[in-house]
């Protein structure tokens, strides 16, 4: 039973920490606790899995007819800088603090309850909807490939876009329900699942590299940078709120662009923080997650930037399909059967994606309630799967319900919004930690601090102000929603607040 506090932690209310090693007793109850069993290659392969998704298959033909043209690749550079500044304060944390709840746990280690709060309640919107953006994207790909061999569903169960009257994505429902129950049955079952789907997916981007780069006319990358534009229809709320609040005309196109661009594509590196999420299931976490969160996230970088390169090359950008802009530049080059691998291979893909994402949220949830943060009653663990299986239904049918009735386009910019604030609040306590707990073992150090997180926190709050003020305004109202759970719920519940509460008040497993 971890009961220990720091009195001074406690007396601090909303500030109070909660210790690292007491983060890491809580992982050894054995009511509580998940099975340690993936090495650095299972989470290497865990983070190539979810990291390769909609963000490449379906973003960068909107973002490169829209806002970037050929210097998408340059966008992508730019999000992938961003976001390996993260890793490295990510991987310093994760490999401190070895159990589960990703940047939740950190700051609760560091910064203390509230914001640790803040942090969870806010990867809660990443993955709830990051898992409900993918869901949607995978659906799209599958009904185009049953409109291939004539099956069609009826149009209003077909999603949500350009439907007037009921609409809902049942296949996008459903995928989300098969998910949940995969994931309850173990953690083991669902990492090989992975591994079989990831290879299909790098097979096709490798295909798209490969084949398409002797589809390539050198005049398609004329002019790289386009010329900046006005924004059709871009005003107020709809304009990236950096050029809102400097009073800029709000443009497309030109060196601006390449920014907004990059703040859209960040999208389709999210998941290597996901990574971080299994420290808890992770045999010597110490080691493989450094290794796990940046090899993933360099494999990946490398081939958005080829893939970004070879499709612009390929067809003109301002010609590019916005709904599968892969598979449609090979059918505009006259390969159709590539483009039905590619298809077949992005729906495949996709399902790790979002299995992943689903994962990574109910560990989240199930630190909170560990903690008493949210109702305990979520984060007892299988008797037989060691999962903690009250909490995957629970979430697992809400977002499969989300999936269902929503569409993906203003989704993803809130999932990005939600994702580069973690970011801001982990290279913050990476310093904090430093400070307040020099002595911890470290296996992973991140260099330069507090310089590198401080360009770490500059970075993400730059590609942040490049999101629209509308992105904004629905970011503050679910934070702000956040608080009030706090301090009506989690203030009162938190065992640091009673910790002499013993664990045996709480609902055993029959
Ligand atoms: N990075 C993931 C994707 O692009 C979330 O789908």
């Amino acid at each position: 039973m971890s009961t220990q506090t720091d009195p001074a932690g406690r007396a601090r209310g909303i500030f109070r920490t909660k210790t690292v090693e007491q983060s890491i007793q809580d992982t050894e109850e054995p009511e509580h606790a998940l099975r340690r069993s993936l090495s650095a290659l299972d989470l290497t392969v865990f983070g190539v899995g979810v990291i390769i998704g909609t963000g490449i298959f379906v973003l960068t033909g909107k973002v490169a007819k829209e806002t970037a043209g050929p210097a998408t690749a340059l966008a992508f550079v730019a999000a992938g800088v961003v976001c390996a500044l993260a890793a490295l304060c990510y991987a310093e944390f994760a490999s401190t603090v070895p159990v589960a709840g990703s940047a939740y746990t950190f700051a609760y280690a560091s910064l203390g309850e509230l914001p640790a709060w803040i942090i969870g309640w806010d990867l809660v919107l990443e993955f709830a909807l990051g898992t409900a953006v993918v869901a949607v994207g995978w659906s799209g790909y599958v009904r185009s490939l049953m409109d291939n061999i004539g099956w069609h569903l009826p149009q209003s169960l077909s999603g949500t876009d350009e439907v007037h009257g009921f609409a809902f994505d049942l296949l996008a429902f459903l995928l989300v329900l098969a998910l949940t129950a995969i994931l309850v049955v173990g953690m083991k079952l669902s990492a090989r699942i992975t591994a079989l789907v990831v290879v299909i997916k790098v097979a096709v981007v490798l295909t798209v590299i490969v084949a398409g780069a002797f589809f390539i006319k050198g005049a398609n990358y004329q002019p790289f940078i386009p010329k900046a534009q006005p924004q059709p229809g871009g005003s107020g709320l709809d304009a990236p709120l950096v050029q809102t609040l400097f009073g800029y005309e709000p443009t497309n196109f030109g060196v601006m662009g390449i920014f907004t661009a990059a703040s859209v594509v960040f999208f389709a590196f999210i998941g290597f923080d996901v990574v971080a999420t299994a420290a808890e299931e992770t045999r010597v976490p110490q080691r493989d997650m450094p290794r796990g969160i940046l090899g993933s996230l360099f494999i990946c970088t490398a081939l958005y930037v080829a893939v970004s390169i070879v499709v612009t090359g390929m067809q003109h950008y301002s010609e590019l399909s916005v709904d599968a802009p892969l598979a449609d530049a090979f059918k505009a080059t006259g390969h159709p059967w590539y483009a039905g691998f590619i298809s077949f291979g992005a729906a495949v893909g996709l399902i790790t994606v979002c299995m992943i994402l689903l994962l990574g949220q109910t560990r989240v949830f199930f630190a909170m309630s560990r903690d008493g943060l949210l109702p305990r009653f979520f984060s007892r663990t299988h008797p037989t799967f060691s999962t903690p299986y009250r909490a995957t239904v629970l979430l697992g049918v809400i977002i499969a319900v989300i999936a269902g009735f929503t569409s993906i386009d203003e989704l993803a910019t809130l999932v990005n919004i939600g994702t580069l604030f973690a970011f801001v609040v982990v290279a913050i306590g990476v310093v904090i930690l430093r400070r307040t707990r020099p002595e911890l073992p470290r296996s992973f150090r991140t260099p330069l601090v507090p310089w590198l997180p401080a360009l770490s926190v500059a970075t993400s709050l730059w590609l942040m102000l490049n999101l629209p003020g509308e992105t904004w305004l629905r970011f503050a109202i679910w934070m702000a929603a956040g608080v009030v759970v706090y301090f009506v719920y989690g203030r009162v519940h938190s065992r640091l607040a009673a910790p002499s509460k013993p664990h045996i008040d709480q609902p055993r497993i029959p």
